[in-house]
Order: structure tokens, then sequence, then C-alpha cells
């Protein structure tokens, strides 16, 4: 709450001149406590005030400001208190609770006659009081922000800069057809136009992007075409050459494209792959771990025939040495048209490639990962996530995590804690809020409620959802402008980009 009434003319005089006189006084007396030089501006600054009033350029105001913090119990309205206290404190504002002075604290605004608690109101001159509109909170308007939304409340603009935050990585959930996919590319553009050094790499799962990365003059990996160059799954360069750490990470990845694997046959797999990354040799090859493992024999079961897809069966494109090589700075992986119980298996490997790739580059990168919901599916490939996530800072990486609901991370520990290591969460709607998740992410049954209800693009021409930027909750409309909505909706369709039209011809009947 906000109160501010204008002091009357001659009262305000009256307090200027008094000031001027206390500063006299303790001019004459060698001032207590304060240098003279001090006491002279002071004197100074009381007379300038002192021709504003007579002139009627400046009044003085009393000016009182109250915050209120609320929270579902007593502990959590205290906690956010201190929060709002500590945030306020950076602002530049002394703050004081009023302890066994409430009623008069929350007694609603009357004429003149309200007793407020003592501190409450402050004098200011006009300028200061002009200086508190409009309430702008600093730390959300980061300077060299990308713009992510406009506030639901007041319509102002909210931006963001992640790489002033500890983590880089943002997550985005929502239902299907919330917004997900076009706020991802929103921030994807907005990113680059900041900082048109930055380096992008889109895993694509659902082939959405690649249009988009062609507009932005990037190449596309199309998995299932193995023509464009091979990713090897077993190349020891992704782990800079660790083959031992390479090993732990490809029986992770197997055992996501089989996850119903026997104990013993998870044993043979181990084994089998340890030979083959201790022995010095060329790089491994799939093809070369189906030897390795029919010379071992005792437990495989089924594992021969199972690894013969990636000999002669649909896998066969992945079975050889890494030929991919892409110098080109924005990069999508897009790995549509692939069985779908294979994508954790292409994605894990894709992760590792990336993951190398950004830890060998200088400069920004950001990486957009769609469909996340496909390596929480393994408690292993969550533990890839959850390595990138906490480790990609320091390459001076970015992640866009988007996926359609948080319960998908929230059900391993792996995947609580990819979710713990992002800066932002936006949440667009979603179809239900669980209770692991209100509780994780510390959202009240109002804002629960709110996000099964938030409004769809399709519906309102922007898409409503709710921030959490470390314990700030923003509710805001993603809106793209003419020119970025023109691009992406045609683009994320997989059509080609608009071309601007000629200006319209002078006289012309232009909007
Ligand atoms: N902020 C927005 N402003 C205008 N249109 C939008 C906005 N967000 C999304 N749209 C439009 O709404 C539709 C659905 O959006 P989008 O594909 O991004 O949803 P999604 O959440 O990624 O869904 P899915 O889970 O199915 O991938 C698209 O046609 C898109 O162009
Ligand atoms: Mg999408």
């Amino acid at each position: 709450m906000f109160e501010a009434e204008r002091v009357p003319a001659g009262r305000a005089l009256q307090i200027v001149q008094g000031a001027r006189a206390v500063a006299d006084a303790e001019l004459v007396s060698g001032g207590a406590g304060s240098p003279t030089s001090e006491l002279e501006v002071e004197r100074r600054s009381a007379d300038e005030l002192g021709r504003a009033l007579a002139g009627r350029t400046q009044e003085l105001w009393r000016v009182g400001l109250r915050w209120t913090a609320t929270g579902p119990s007593r502990a959590r309205a205290e906690g956010e208190r201190l929060r709002l206290s500590e945030r306020l404190a950076s602002l530049g504002f002394r703050t004081r609770v009023p302890r066994y002075e409430v009623a008069e604290a929350l007694a609603a605004p009357a004429q003149r006659a309200v007793r407020r608690p003592s501190g409450y109101w402050q004098t200011l001159t006009t300028d200061g009081l002009a200086a508190l509109y409009p309430f702008g909170d600093e730390t959300v308007l980061e300077p060299g922000g990308v713009l992510v939304g406009l506030s639901l409340s007041d319509a102002s603009p909210v931006f963001l800069d992640r790489w002033s935050q500890a983590s880089h990585s943002w997550g985005l959930f929502g239902t299907t057809g919330a917004g997900k996919s076009f706020a991802a590319a929103l921030t994807l553009l907005r990113t680059r136009w900041l900082r048109p050094g930055t380096e992008l790499v889109v895993l694509d799962p659902l082939g959405e992007y690649s249009t988009l990365v062609r507009a932005l003059g990037g190449a596309v990996v199309r998995l299932r075409e193995p023509e464009a160059g091979r990713l090897n799954p077993l190349d020891p360069a992704t782990t800079g050459g660790d083959r031992r750490e390479k090993a732990g990470r490809v029986v992770t990845m197997l055992r996501a494209l089989w996850p119903s694997l026997k104990d013993e046959e998870a044993a043979a797999l181990d084994t089998a792959v340890s030979r083959l990354y201790d022995r010095a040799g060329p790089e491994p090859t799939l093809g070369a771990l189906l030897d390795e493992l029919s010379r071992g024999g005792a437990g495989a079961g089924r594992l021969p025939a199972m690894l013969e897809v990636f000999r002669s069966g649909s896998l066969r494109g992945a079975d050889g040495p890494t030929t991919l090589r892409v110098d080109n700075p924005t990069v999508a992986v897009d790995l549509s048209g692939l069985p779908d119980e294979q994508l954790p298996f292409h994605l894990a490997y894709v992760l590792d490639w990336t993951y190398h790739r950004l830890s060998a580059r200088p400069g920004p990168k950001l990486v957009l990962l769609d469909e996340a919901h496909l390596l929480a599916r393994h408690e292993g490939t969550t533990e890839f996530l959850d390595r990138a996530v906490r480790h990609l800072r320091h390459f001076d990486a970015g992640l866009l995590l988007i996926t359609q609901d948080p319960d998908d991370l929230l059900a391993t520990s792996s995947g609580r804690s990819v979710l713990r290591n992002l800066s932002a969460v936006a949440f667009l709607r979603l179809a239900e809020v669980s209770e692991a998740c209100r509780t994780f992410f510390g959202l009240t049954t109002t804002e629960a409620e709110w996000l099964t209800k938030a409004r769809l693009p399709t519906d309102a021409g922007y898409a409503e959802s709710l921030w959490r930027i470390g314990a700030w909750h923003l509710p805001l409309a993603v809106v793209a402008s003419t020119p970025e909505y023109e691009l992406l909706s045609s683009a994320l369709r997989g059509e080609p980009p608009p071309v601007p039209g000629p200006s319209p011809a002078p006289g012309s009947r232009g909007l």
C-alpha cells in the first residue's frame, strides 16, 4: 500500500527553515559530530529547497509505504517477509516490522486522522515522490537481459539475463499447445539479437526447429539420414579421451535402449564394454562391441541378437566411427522419423556429443532441449542431464529445458537435482499441478489453480505463464512482436519464413 499526503505550503516552509536553523546552529557551535562541509551542504540545500517551495516548483509530501507478506503458514509468511526486507534493503529502503502496532499498520487509509506506526511517514519532495513511480523492480529488470514477457498485472516488461545468474539454465513447462516451443524459439531469437555471437545447439526430437535454424544460417543434422555424417555413440572423444568414463556412459545409453535387460545380461554388457575400452586400438564402435560380446559368451543371453540391430537392423547407421563435423556455430540435431522407443538412446549420445562441443568452444552458448521427458524416462539418462545442467555454466553455456509435465523430473533424485539447478522456471498452462510439484516449487494453491486455467495462445494470441525466478513468482504474458510472430509461427510449422514485402508506394492505402 502506498499513501502520500501533501504538506500545506506554510508548514513545508517551516520544516525547511527549521532544518536550515539546525544546520546554522551546528555550524556556529563547531558541528556536533558532522563535518563542517556536510553542514554547509545541508544549509545550501535547505536554502535551495526553500526557494523551490516558495516558487511552487516543489512541494513537500508525507509518504508511507506498506508491504504485506502472506503465506499459507506462519513460517512461510515469515520467510516471505524476510526475503522482502532483504530485497527492499538492496533497493535502498529501510524497513521496519510494526510489532505491537499491527492495528495501526493495517488500518484502511482514511482522511488525515489515521495514526500509523512510528517511523512510517517520511517527508519527500515532489521529485523524491516522483522517483517512486513506476514501482520498477530492478531485480527482474536485468540490464542486458532478454525480454521474457509482460507483467499480467501492469504490462511492464520483464527482462532476464541468464548470463548474470549462477546457473544459465531455465526450464519451460506446459501442456500440449501451451506455447513452449514457441516461447523457447522466441528466447533463442532474442538471445541472438542481443548477443549475436551466442552459439546455439537445438536438440529437436520432433524436427520442429529445422526451418528456424536454417533461417538463422545454421546447419541441421538429421540423424535418420546417415549420409549427413555419423555420430558414433561410442566415440571416446566426447569424454575428452577418458575411456573409462565413456564406457560407463555407453552402458547407460544401451540400458536406456533396452530397459528390460536382466541383471546377468546387463553384467555381460558391462564386461564387454569395459574390455572394449580397456584395449588400446581404433575408435570403439557398436560392431566391435558385438564382436566382443560374441567372444565373451556367458551370461549374454539375448544380447548378441539385440545388438545385431546395429549391424544389419534399423540402427546400423550408428555403427562406425564419427564422421560428422559441424563447424557452424548454430546447429540443430533433428531426431524426427526415428522409432519412439529408440529416442532416449539417441538423445543420450547426442547430449554427450553436445556437452563435449560446448566444453570445447569458447564464448556464450545456449542449448535448447525439447521433449526432455525422453531423457527422464530412465534414471541413467536423467543423470546425464543432471550432470550437463550442473556443469554447463563452467563453459559459459546454458540450457533451455522443455517438457510438458514437471512431474517427469520430480520422480527421481537426479531429476529433482536438474530442477534445482534451473535459475528460472516458466510454467505455461498445466493440465494439472500435482502436490509434489506445488511443494517443490513453493506454488500457492491459488497459483496452482490458476495454472490449470492459464490462457492458451490459440485463444489469447499470447501465452499466459507464471515465472519462478529465485523467490519471485511473476505472472507474465509471453508476447511476440508482429515480425517475431510471423517468422516463428511459419518456421515452426516448417514453412519458409515470410519475405518482408516492399514498403507501400506513396499515396497507396496502407493501414
Ligand atoms: N506466445 C505466443 N504468441 C502467439 N502464438 C503462440 C504463442 N505461443 C504459441 N503460439 C502458437 O500456439 C501454437 C502452439 O504452440 P507450441 O507449438 O509452442 O506449443 P507447445 O507447448 O510446444 O506444444 P507441444 O507440447 O504439443 O509441443 C502454435 O501454433 C504457436 O504458433
Ligand atoms: Mg512443442
